[in-house]
């Protein structure tokens, strides 16, 4: 039978009552049907409490009315301290009205004590949806922690990816532009040496020379495109304006960007978040959009920061807003609901395409005060709320 299992283990049964005699017969039915249990009756509400709160048992058994106590209040108490543990009336009598509403405030169950014979396969089915109550639990528990530790991880390996970029970015740029500035030194040095009519030896350290500053020009790029120094030094707004100045002269699209957010309200994860995920929108309205406009508002709306890219293109569809192969569309929420954040996108056939970006702005946190204390203003205590501004309209 599927109660083996219940039956196997010892049961602790909490059994409030004041007659002896049907303590005496519920032992009687408990045991008749092979169940192993140790039951300890009670019979005030002192120590019925006491019992719920020293040693909780795996099942409550309970008279409906005692002398100085009550059924509906030993249910009330049990669902408080104990709201797992299945609650069970074996009473005398119990009018029809009375046991719905026993069972409408958290009952498991309820037993007359002239039909013993059906405690127990009333406490089975009690202790057998308790255990599928507690499994299930533990699973969703167990969902929740790993969802968890899967949202750390990628937001540990978000950050170890953007400081892997910004230490490549910084060591091609340094590394490899000083050596090139060294052999352009040297090339200068040979090419001062060389006789005045070796034409053709003095034209071949030209084109060298050129080939050096190309060779420089694209180590700046590729260590830009890695991650724009101007994102560390000057912060979001002056990448957001620099990076939609890159993309309207690359693509002719025209890219407009209206943004006023006071610098306190930013950080450098806000930073990283929001100048990736304007790259990767971009990205988007290039290949896909077929726009000729693009429209960018960054603004701080009830404790939020919120960045909007407007395209006039051909519009997204729900199909693809909601297709879990849109990785790139993955990315993006991914990276926002990192810090708490959501994202929207709207498509309207032939009319273009909106996403909204809203983070929360970051709370005072200690980090953060602590910081400020190093601020110059901070000295005499002046609120610091310096709004940047940029608005960009160039073509
Ligand atoms: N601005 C946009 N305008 C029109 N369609 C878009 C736009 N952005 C995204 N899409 C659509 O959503 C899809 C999913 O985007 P994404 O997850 O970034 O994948 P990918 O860019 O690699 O195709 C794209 O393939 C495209 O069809
Ligand atoms: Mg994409």
């Amino acid at each position: 039978m599927s109660h083996c299992a219940a039956v196997n283990t010892e049961i602790r049964v909490l059994l409030l009552e004041d007659s002896k005699i049907d303590e005496r017969l519920i032992r009687h039915a408990l045991q008749s049907e092979g169940v192993s249990f140790h039951l300890k009756r009670v019979d005030s509400r002192a120590s019925f409490l006491n019992h719920l709160e020293k040693s909780p048992p795996d099942l409550i058994l309970s008279d409906f009315s005692l002398p100085g106590f009550n059924g509906m209040s030993a249910l009330a108490l049990a669902r408080e301290k104990c709201p797992e543990v299945p609650f069970i009336f074996v009473t005398g009598t119990l009018g029809e009205e009375v046991a719905i509403e026993t069972l409408k405030t958290g009952a498991t169950d309820y037993v007359l004590k002239h039909r013993l014979s059906r405690l127990i396969p009333s406490v089975h089915r009690a202790l057998r949806e308790a255990r599928e109550r507690t499994n299930r639990k533990r699973a969703e528990q167990q969902l929740r922690e790993s969802n968890e530790q899967l949202r750390l991880l990628s937001m540990h390996l978000q950050s170890v990816r953007e400081e892997e970029r910004t230490r490549i970015a910084r060591e091609v740029h340094d590394e490899l532009g000083q050596a090139l500035t060294g052999l352009k030194l040297q090339l200068t040095w040979l090419t001062s040496r060389l006789p005045k009519n070796a034409t053709v030896l003095r034209q071949k350290a030209r084109s060298i020379s050129a080939n050096i500053d190309e060779t420089v020009q694209a180590i700046r790029r590729i260590a830009t495109e890695l991650r724009p120094g101007v994102l560390d030094t000057a912060g979001l707004l002056a990448a957001i304006e620099w990076q939609a100045q890159q993309f309207q002269s690359q693509t002719g699209i025209v890219c407009r960007v209206h943004a006023v957010v006071p610098d306190s309200s930013l950080n450098a994860e806000l930073n990283t978040t929001f100048f990736r995920i304007f790259q990767e929108t971009l990205t988007n309205v290039i290949r896909h959009a077929k726009a000729s406009a693009v429209e960018v508002n960054f603004f701080e709306v009830n404790d939020h920061l919120v960045l909007e890219v407007s395209d006039n293109g051909i519009g997204i569809s729900p199909a693809h807003i909601y297709n879990r192969k849109s990785l790139g569309l993955l990315g993006i929420r991914e990276r926002a609901a990192l810090l708490g954040g959501e994202v929207r996108w709207e498509g309207k056939p032939g009319q273009g395409t909106k996403v909204t970006v809203r983070i929360p702005c970051p709370t005072n946190a200690p980090a953060a005060k602590h910081s400020d204390s190093h601020d110059e203003n901070s000295a005499d205590r002046r609120p610091r709320r310096r709004a940047a501004r940029v608005e960009t309209h160039s073509r």
